[in-house]
């Protein structure tokens, strides 16, 4: 009965991966998925996380009990507070409501069901480009997609004039995908004035803001400032969503731990949409996992752990960019024709480098490196060891 199924493609982002283990030459170098890698190329368990799962290890009250459908309170509490600051209104005043997911992914899409079955105008705008999975998320989730532009391939930068005017021609109430920091794929951010333009627009036109926040702490190495966006907009009594993993800045990608806190009114509304969350989560995977989420509360509730954390955090944004500039120098010192700059001008795990589908076919093919086909590349990937073959392959394919 299942004889007419059809083969599916693989994942444009997760794909990668796939085709790179199938590649048996040494020199392969992965630059697809947004992963960090030490400077040996090895995954990375951060110290803090290895000292908090020990101390869970010892505590033998610990059980492996259901967790509530919400996920594990202190977690949500912490959370909440985390990406909105410790004093912000809403914080203080008990209406953000905080559900526990799987990662980023399982929190967009919490949030775009519980926004397709409660909230007035099912429409998303979200940013073109931007990370391959929203547009899957929000559309199984029940909205309706629509893009703003956002990035300029002539200035490698941000299209402001043309996100200011798609913004403001959305219909009134629409929601709109914005990235926290450190844009996914472009690396391209607005500026601290560039996002208050953008909140007074739309405020003035009531336009939901769903914040993804994926690389908190990661494009600065400072969590309080890559949290400037948001902060903004919960600090001006307006509602909002966020989404937050702690895949990359804990280094926790497979424990699948992050949040949806929803930012309200009143404390009786939050309490109000808790209760709907719970509805949209139930069906759909019960309640969230306990390991992940206990490893991140251990760390964030005690004080000698949060600033180890912060310490492992800004060492492995200071990598990232210390690999922007070795590359930058080194296309510069071969001489490869263009101007590189954005290199060290993007900010955050990717760079964006131009490179078009058939420049990137090339080098997977001649020289074993892999990266999404819309050029992106993973600077968490790279090591100072594989810059010099990577600028190989840029100036063989940029001078075929
Ligand atoms: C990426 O964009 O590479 C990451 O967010 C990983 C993923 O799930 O796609």
């Amino acid at each position: 009965v299942f004889a007419h199924v059809v083969q599916g493609p693989e994942d444009p982002i997760l794909g990668v991966t796939v085709a790179y283990n199938k590649d048996q030459s040494p020199n392969k170098v992965n630059l697809g998925v947004g992963a960090y890698r030490t400077e040996e190329g090895k995954p990375l368990v951060l110290n803090v996380v290895r000292k908090a799962e020990q101390k869970l290890v010892n505590d033998m009250s610990r059980v492996k009990e259901y967790l509530p459908i919400v996920g594990l309170a202190e977690f949500n509490k912490l959370s909440a507070r985390l990406i909105l600051g410790a004093d912000s209104p809403p914080v203080q005043e008990n209406r953000v409501t905080t559900v526990q997911c799987l990662s980023g992914t399982g929190s967009l899409r919490v949030g775009g069901e519980f926004l397709a079955r409660h909230y007035q105008e099912r429409t998303i705008y979200i940013p073109t480009p931007t990370w391959g999975n929203h547009t899957k998320v929000f559309t199984l989730a029940g909205l309706s997609v629509k893009n703003y532009r956002y990035y300029d391939p002539a200035t490698r930068g941000l299209n402001f004039q043309g996100l200011l005017e798609d913004l403001g021609s959305a219909p009134a109430g629409a929601v709109v995908l914005l990235h926290a920091c450190a844009h996914n794929p472009t690396g391209v951010d607005p500026t601290l004035e560039q996002w208050e333009q953008i909140r007074q627009l739309m405020r003035s036109r009531a336009l939901l803001p769903f914040f993804d926040s994926a690389y908190q702490g990661f494009a600065s190495g400072s969590l309080d400032a890559d949290a400037q966006s948001v902060r903004r907009f919960a600090a001006d009594g307006g509602e909002l969503l966020v989404a937050q993993s702690y895949a990359k800045n804990m280094g926790l990608y497979g424990e699948r731990v992050g949040a949806l806190s929803i930012v309200l009114k009143t404390s009786e509304v939050a309490t109000k949409v808790e209760s709907q969350l719970k509805l949209v989560i139930r069906p759909m995977y019960s309640n969230p996992p306990i390991h992940g989420a206990s490893i991140v509360a251990t760390i964030l509730k005690d004080r000698d752990l949060f600033n180890e954390w912060t310490i492992e955090l800004k060492a492995m944004a200071d990598r990232i960019i210390s690999m922007r500039h070795q590359l930058f120098d080194s296309l510069r010192a071969k001489g490869t024709p263009g101007d590189w700059s954005h290199i060290i001008k993007q900010i955050g795990m990717f760079t964006f480098t131009g490179l078009n589908p058939e420049q990137v076919a090339f080098m997977t093919k001649e020289y074993h490196i892999y990266m999404t086909s819309d050029g992106r590349i993973s600077m968490a990937g790279l090591s100072s060891r594989t810059v010099p073959h990577l600028t190989e392959a840029i100036h063989a394919a940029v001078t075929r």
